[in-house]
């Protein structure tokens, strides 16, 4: 996994996220943001993780979260958070 930071001329910061996990097909990349969508098992997740995420991104913070994936390859997440609110 890597992380990476930048800040974007004093306006915001920039962070990526990326796996080289399983990725995820078209279908998943779009529901994952909804509230309690989940492939894992029965029991084992609340669905809740990534639609939290993006509600804190952009709501709270009035940011912006992106997903890029390619099945097979990896996950990338793009975080950017205004420095400052107006
Ligand atoms: N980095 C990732 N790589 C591949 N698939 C992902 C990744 N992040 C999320 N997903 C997909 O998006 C779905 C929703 O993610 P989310 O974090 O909201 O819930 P969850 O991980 O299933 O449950 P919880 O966060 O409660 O453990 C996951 O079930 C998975 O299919
Ligand atoms: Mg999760």
């Amino acid at each position: 996994m890597t992380i990476y930071t930048k800040t974007l001329s004093d306006r915001a910061v920039v962070i990526r996220i990326a796996d080289n996990g399983p990725g995820m097909p078209e279908a998943v990349q779009k529901r994952l943001f909804d509230p309690f969508f989940t492939t894992k098992p029965v029991g084992k997740g609340t669905g809740m993780g990534m639609s939290i995420s993006h509600q804190v991104i952009t709501e709270k913070h009035k940011g912006i979260l992106k997903c890029n994936s390619t099945p097979g390859k990896g996950t990338e997440f793009v975080i950017e958070i205004p420095i400052q609110q107006s």
